[in-house]
């Protein structure tokens, strides 16, 4: 039931901070410390090589994801579109071990890549929101998302709970690899944070509706930008203002504008920075400016120890591994608010569907 809300996606948005809440009673103890079945960790360690597997908005997760896995575990870990690595193999490790990230668990792409890895007993985990779902009954492991049922076709709260659970896991693996930088990764304290801050965000929704009413109702296309991490949540970011208000939009790396991209950018074409790393931003505000000076029309979504004046989103500080949580807030609410001022159908947008069973 969305009670008093106007839309599933909506609800779904607001829920994030309590979804965060949820985990860190979930997964992690009184000491703060991720509670992980250690048969998953030991088959974890074994591996040489994560694969991370999903479509669309979970595996933009897994971009975050790989990223967490390598910093805090050390371990090599790549990431692949489902239906992509179904035909397409990549030259596997030695010991592979497979992650599945998947909402529904129903996923036709995904399943296609774990009968294979199953007709190979390579271990894998699947990482869903829906229990006894079938990507979950026939991986080796499972780790439940805890967002509750999300019913808008755009993923929103599943996303964020799926880089949270991989934060979680990331953590719990470089502990049990004894990984320095694990060691000083206080999750516990740091989702709370995540929780926080996506409140103090989704309290901001009505800046946020009026910077997508200026600058998003009319444009035919925009672009988010971002380097590293802030490259993946654009992608993600793009997809969500595409799939639901029609926007073409596009999520690129900052660098590569230049490269060819730029072209397109005209009187007032909207391009959204993601500015949330340290070693990045100046790059990233750079490669703002240079659309600027073609007429584009910048806005920023910047994290506060990084915010200059004019930003337009400022995000409240987290650790800068996992401040995607916080970034792809307002890119969501801001998607949300250009479809609702269109009068479109937010929930149901045309030619999709919430769980795709078909290759
Ligand atoms: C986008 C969206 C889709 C799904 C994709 C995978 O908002 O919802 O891109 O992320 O279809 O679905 P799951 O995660 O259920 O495997």
């Amino acid at each position: 039931d969305k009670g008093a809300y106007p839309f599933y996606m909506l609800k779904e948005i607001d829920e994030q901070p309590a979804v965060m809440r949820r985990l860190v009673q979930e997964y992690l103890g009184a000491d703060g410390q991720p509670q992980i079945d250690t048969e998953l960790l030991a088959q974890m360690k074994a591996a040489d090589h994560l694969y991370i597997i999903g479509a669309g908005t979970s595996y933009h997760a897994g971009l975050i994801g790989a990223r967490l896995f390598e910093r805090l575990a050390h371990v090599p870990t790549t990431v692949h579109i489902s239906s992509e690595f179904a035909y397409e193999q990549p030259l596997l490790s030695d010991n592979p071990f497979f992650i599945f990230l998947s909402q529904s668990g129903e996923t036709a792409d995904s399943r296609e890549v774990l009968v294979h890895v199953n007709e190979n007993h390579w271990p894998s985990l699947t990482i869903t929101n829906v229990d006894k779902s079938t990507l979950s009954r026939e991986a080796t492991h499972t780790l439940l998302l805890y967002a509750g049922p999300e019913i808008a076709v755009a993923s929103t709260k599943a996303y964020t709970a799926q880089v949270a659970v991989q934060a979680i896991l990331a953590k719990a693996l470089g502990e049990f690899v004894g990984n320095q930088a694990a060691q000083s990764f206080d999750i516990k304290d740091e989702l709370a944070k995540v929780a926080n801050g996506m409140q103090a965000l989704v309290d901001s929704k009505e800046e946020i509706e009026a910077i997508a009413a200026n600058a998003l109702a009319k444009p035919r296309n925009a672009f988010y930008i971002g380097r590293g991490i802030d490259w993946a949540v654009s992608l993600e970011a793009a997809l969500k203002l595409k799939e639901i208000s029609y926007v073409q939009a596009e999520g690129f790396a900052s660098g590569e504008l230049k490269h060819g991209t730029i072209a397109l950018i005209e009187k007032d074409t909207p391009v959204v920075g993601i500015i949330t790393q340290d070693r990045t931003a100046g790059l990233t505000r750079s490669n703002l400016e240079e659309t600027a000076a073609r007429g584009a029309n910048v806005l920023t979504i910047a994290a506060r120890h990084l915010a200059k004046e004019d930003d337009a989103i400022i995000l409240p500080d987290v650790d800068p591994m996992i401040a995607p949580l916080l970034s792809v807030v307002p890119a969501q609410l801001l998607a949300y608010y250009t479809s609702l001022g269109k009068g479109l159908d937010v929930d149901k947008p045309r030619n999709l569907a919430k769980s795709v069973t078909v290759q």
